[in-house]
């Protein structure tokens, strides 16, 4: 009998597995993403014992809830704290301040819709307090979300290690050692911010609960992977929950240049919604 490490994904499996990443995700896959696929699969088939890519389709057939685990592993979940200094200066220097002279009674309500294991969220919420330690009345709730079920545990344990934890404590020491606890060989983020966070499964291809709600959402280095058409049904999708006004922050290598959306370009990184969305 083969093992799943002497086969090679060949189509039409190939494009098989490409298709269900596209149907599941929404995420557009070339078949010279071929080598990625394999070694995001082949622990998890070896693990089940089947000896081919085919077969493991077969399983995902007939086992429903190895969709999920389909997902998780497919999916690209790098991120960090702080990613994008430009887009942390906006937020601090410029979005915060108005938008609460504007709105002196309400509470900020912010969506990051891929926010992976949480960096961001955190990011996000660290910058909201400092703004509240000269604002005293300043109140804010965070939504993240995320597709795999994988990160949003992580996201939600607040507990971070490695690589991302040392890039943060050397490029903010006075937020770091504010804002990050030690916990075991880890560091946990404080109780103040997480408590103003919650998670939620949402895929960006559905439409969302909230309507006309966020004033703010971070949808940073997701639509990447998309084609321009899905870009424009996540977009429609995402825009009802924004609201009227609201603002949209999307990633560095990513435009909505010549898409049908109904978002006016700020800055760059920075959209602000106009008018009611498109139906897609
Ligand atoms: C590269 S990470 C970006 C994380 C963070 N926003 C940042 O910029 O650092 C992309 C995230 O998008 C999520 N994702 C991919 N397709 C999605 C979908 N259809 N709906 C929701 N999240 C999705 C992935 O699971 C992954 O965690």
């Amino acid at each position: 009998m083969n093992s799943i490490e002497q086969v090679d994904l060949e189509s039409p499996t190939l494009e098989l597995v490409l298709n269900l990443v596209h149907k599941l995700t929404g995420i557009s896959m070339g078949v010279n993403k071929k080598t990625l696929i394999q070694g995001r699969l082949r622990p998890r088939i070896r693990k089940l014992g089947l000896e081919s890519y085919a077969k493991y389709l077969d399983y995902l057939n007939s086992n429903k809830e190895e969709i999920q685990v389909f997902i998780n592993l497919v999916t690209t979940n790098e991120t960090s704290f702080f990613r994008t200094q430009r887009v942390w200066d906006y937020f601090n220097k410029d979005f915060l301040a108005s938008w609460w002279a504007a709105n002196p009674r309400k509470s900020l309500k912010i969506w990051s819709g891929a926010s992976s294991s949480g960096e961001e969220v955190y990011t996000i919420g660290i910058c909201c307090e400092e703004f509240k330690l000269k604002n005293p009345g300043f109140t804010y709730q965070i939504l993240g979300s995320d597709i795999s079920t994988e990160v949003l545990v992580i996201a939600d344990r607040a507990e971070y290690l490695g690589r991302s934890i040392e890039a943060f404590k050397t490029s903010n020491r006075i937020l770091f050692d504010r804002y990050m606890q030690p916990s075991g060989d880890m560091f946990k983020v404080h109780y103040e911010v997480k408590a103003k966070i919650r998670f939620e499964i949402h895929n960006l291809f559905t439409l969302p609960k909230e309507r006309n709600h966020f004033d703010i959402v971070f949808l940073r280095n997701v639509l990447i992977y998309f084609e321009p058409a899905d870009i424009e049904k996540v977009l429609a999708n995402l825009s009802k929950a924004i609201a009227n006004q609201g603002i949209l922050i999307i990633g560095e290598s990513e435009s909505l240049n010549s898409l049908k959306t109904n978002f006016k370009y700020k800055q760059p990184l920075v959209y602000e919604k106009i008018g009611d969305s498109f139906e897609k």
